[in-house]
């Protein structure tokens, strides 16, 4: 799997501004370059938690700070980035084949993830030294 944590990117989203609020719209077919077969987030993260720490071999990710701040590690076994998300109107594109992790979460963050497949435990690669394996294989 020869992706690299520089086929990772952060898109701008729409933002339709207005006095009262803004809103960011999100639709499968144009707005992101993957098709899009799940939502989830995460909330209610306590101070100084990690999450993630795995890696996926088939998914494609957008992950959105909705709320909030945090961090994401990427990882691809030779280079490592570090992305702070911190606004709604942008989102972070991970690839297949990318450790990562989400740290610094602000107090009240909700880190909004679309991905392209559903849930399956088979896709993830959860021990490091597998991941690095999956990556030299
Ligand atoms: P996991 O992806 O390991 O969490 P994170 O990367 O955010 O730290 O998922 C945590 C738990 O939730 C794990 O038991 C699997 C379960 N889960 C689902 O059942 N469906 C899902 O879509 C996701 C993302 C997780």
């Amino acid at each position: 799997m020869a992706s690299s944590v520089y086929d990772c990117s952060v898109l701008p989203l729409s933002k339709i501004h207005n006095r009262a609020g803004n809103i960011t719209v999100i639709e499968g077919d144009h707005s992101v370059p993957f098709p899009i077969k799940r939502i989830y987030y995460l909330y209610d993260i306590p101070s100084g938690e990690t999450r993630g720490g795995h890696g996926h071999k088939e998914l494609y990710q957008l992950i959105v700070a909705a709320s909030g701040s945090f961090d994401v590690v990427l990882d691809d076994g030779r280079n490592k980035r570090i992305v702070t998300l911190n606004r709604p109107d942008y989102g972070l594109m991970v690839v297949p084949g990318i450790w990562r992790e989400l740290l610094e979460f602000s107090s009240g963050a909700i880190c909004l993830v679309m991905a392209s497949e559903i849930y399956t435990e088979l896709d993830y690669i959860r021990e490091y030294k597998d991941f690095i394996a999956y990556k030299n294989a």
